[in-house]
């Protein structure tokens, strides 16, 4: 018995040696100290020895015990260790490499325009005003004095839907009348930004969709000297003080006086160049004194008070300021224009 509990703990012994992961650790952990084991079929056995070997195996299988639980021990503070090491190293992180930055969004370019545009009017104190991007026929178009069948009509084509007379605004101007309906009879000073949407051809001038800026000052004794003066300090504060502006008459339904307001070319500075065509001028925005018809729509008597209205196109601003030749890059969704601004 004594021969075979020797042979074992060798051999149990010379197992364990050879080991080098935890899972068979575990199942040489079993093998040796479970019940199908000889330390457990020995005590088991005992009984049955001959008197004077019953001290002897059960000494010795105490031994054998003691030695294979220190071994084991000294095999499983070693694996992990071993393991720790390796899994150290094959994740190694070296702490001092530099971090990726992250990728930071940003504003559109029409969004930037816009912003700063209705910035500057806020200064003069104009209040943003929002105004709806479906619109009736009757705010879109009647109710800025171009009626139905009107020749006007034809300068701005626009989407519309299966609910009868319920179309896409094609400019920021309905938002004049909601504003008026809305603020009357007290005085008005509002910007409206917005998208707004045309049924047009699209060219590298011209696109389905894009951003307007409609402007609307309501009161008494308001004049065209008042729209000349804020519409040219607005062109200051945008384009640098020293700009030159001129003003150049127009028709548009809503206005009665009309006119365009034209910058001096900020490119070439008034000698001629590409981008102002040769002609020294860029044309910015249309506006004029509210007509005394929409006014009356708005609420407001047109005997007693009076207003002026502009309207521009942010993205157009953009175009000019940063020579961008084709307006359809606005809506494109290509980053690589995008990123650049
Ligand atoms: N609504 C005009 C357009 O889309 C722009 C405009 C012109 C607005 C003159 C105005 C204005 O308020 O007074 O072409």
């Amino acid at each position: 018995m004594i021969d075979e509990l020797n042979q074992f703990e060798k051999e149990a012994l010379g197992k364990l040696a050879g080991l080098n992961d935890s899972a068979s650790l575990q199942a040489w952990k079993s093998e040796a100290f479970g019940k199908q084991s000889l330390l457990s079929t020995a005590l088991t056995a005992l009984g049955t020895l001959p008197k004077d070997e019953r001290p002897l195996v059960g000494k010795r299988t105490n031994e054998i015990k003691q030695a294979l639980t220190k071994a084991f021990d000294e095999k499983e503070a070693a694996l992990r260790a071993a393991e720790l090491e390796h899994s150290l190293r094959a994740e190694a992180l070296d702490v001092t490499l530099p971090g990726r930055p992250a990728r930071r969004g940003r504003l559109h370019i029409a969004t930037q325009t816009l912003r700063q545009i209705c910035a500057i009017w806020a200064d003069m104190g104009f209040q943003v005003y929002r105004s709806r991007e479906v619109e009736s026929d009757e705010y879109n178009f009647e109710l800025l004095n171009i009626p139905k069948h009107h020749p006007a009509r034809d300068m701005q084509d626009t989407f519309y839907t299966t609910l009868p007379d319920v179309i896409l605004r094609t400019h920021t101007s309905p938002g004049q009348i909601h504003a008026m309906r809305e603020f009357c009879p007290h005085p008005i000073r509002v910007v409206l930004p917005g998208m707004v949407y045309r049924y047009e051809q699209i060219t590298t001038r011209s696109e389905i969709q894009f951003d307007q800026i409609e402007g609307l000052a309501v009161g008494k004794g308001i004049r065209m000297t008042d729209l000349k003066g804020t519409l040219t300090d607005f062109a200051r504060r945008m384009f640098g003080a020293s700009v030159r502006t001129r003003f150049r008459a127009d028709h548009f339904p809503f206005t009665e006086p009309s006119a365009e307001m034209d910058v001096e070319c900020f490119v070439c500075g008034g000698k001629g160049c590409s981008v102002c065509k040769r002609s020294g001028w860029l044309e910015i925005l249309g506006c004029g004194m509210v007509h005394p018809a929409v006014l009356k729509n708005g609420g407001y008597d047109p005997k007693t008070y009076s207003g002026f209205a502009f309207g521009m196109g942010p993205e157009r601003i953009a175009m000019l300021k940063y020579k961008i030749e084709d307006i359809r890059y606005f809506w494109g969704n290509d980053l690589r224009f995008l990123e650049q601004f």
